[in-house]
């Protein structure tokens, strides 16, 4: 399958106000010369970035401004973008996590994180995913997951929940479909600096976190390439590879007490 080529075709990014969406958008325009469509519920951030982003590029920038965890917004959002731009590809963005003890989360956040985190992402894949079908387009859909998915994370339970929900959804999904020019990526950072990760209860663990720029390029370059999978960052990748050597159970007991110490030395 030929690599992907943004230049001048729209690209969808959800949760684009900040972090690793922003980033993503930035380089889409900057270096790959896509127009993109943005999605998030800061309006003002995305105009910010819309400016930014039509100054600097020539690219040109759409905004929706949507909260993704009311499912009754997202049909009709998906349907609106499909008419209107006839994007070219997606990146489902859009996550947010609860750091902390399981029994602390609250249900009521619990159902905005599986509906922004897992609902929301599988109405517009399904929707995403049924019109390229129907027109055997060129294209392709990012799932953005988490090492999460692969490392169950204790303080994060219900958060990695989502993630490895992703990650199961989107590799068997891709087997079922019949356009051969279309292709499914999930990727799967480790930690990142960004707003998600820059609460105190973050503090011990920044030295594992990675910039965000350097994640941004090689998501993309991973998206570009079609691949199914990809972690970013070599040591990263290794600790996933290797993973095996180790029981599961020990890898997930010393996960967890990371996050006891830099949650313990927060309060
Ligand atoms: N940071 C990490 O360490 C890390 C590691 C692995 C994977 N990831 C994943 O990377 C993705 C981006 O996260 P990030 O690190 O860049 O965090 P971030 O800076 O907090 O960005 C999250 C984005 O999601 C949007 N969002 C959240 N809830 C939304 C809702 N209900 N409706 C619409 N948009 C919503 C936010 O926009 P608004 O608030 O304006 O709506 C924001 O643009 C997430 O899926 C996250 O799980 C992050």
């Amino acid at each position: 399958m030929k690599q992907l080529d943004f230049r001048k075709k729209w690209v969808l990014i959800t949760g684009a106000s900040s972090g690793l969406g922003e980033e993503m958008a930035r380089q889409l325009a900057q270096q790959y010369g896509a127009n993109l469509i943005l999605v998030a519920r800061r309006q003002e951030r995305l105009e910010i970035l819309k400016k930014d982003i039509e100054q600097k590029t020539g690219s040109q920038v759409a905004l929706f401004v949507a909260d993704l965890s009311k499912s009754a917004e997202v049909g009709d959002l998906l349907k609106t973008i499909l008419q209107q731009y006839e994007p070219y590809a997606a990146i489902l963005n859009a996550g947010v996590t609860h750091l902390g003890k399981q029994l602390d989360l609250t249900n009521e956040h619990f159902d905005q994180m599986i509906h922004t985190n897992v609902i929301s992402v599988v109405y517009m894949a399904n929707q995403f995913v049924k019109y390229f079908e129907q027109k055997q387009l060129e294209g392709a859909l990012m799932f953005v997951s988490s090492m999460a998915a692969l490392f169950p994370t204790p303080y994060q339970a219900a958060y990695s929940g989502t993630k490895g929900f992703l990650l199961n959804f989107a590799t068997a999904l891709s087997q079922e479909l019949s356009n051969s020019k279309f292709s499914m990526t999930v990727f799967m950072p480790g930690g990142i600096v960004t707003e998600m990760t820059s609460t105190e209860g973050f503090n011990e663990l920044r030295g594992y976190l990675m910039p965000v720029t350097q994640v941004a390029k090689e998501g993309l370059t991973a998206f570009r390439k079609r691949k199914l999978t990809y972690i970013p960052g070599f040591l990263n990748r290794l600790s996933s590879r290797f993973s095996f050597l180790l029981r599961k159970e020990f890898i997930i007991k010393q996960t967890g007490k990371v996050y006891k110490k830099s949650l313990d030395k927060k309060s």
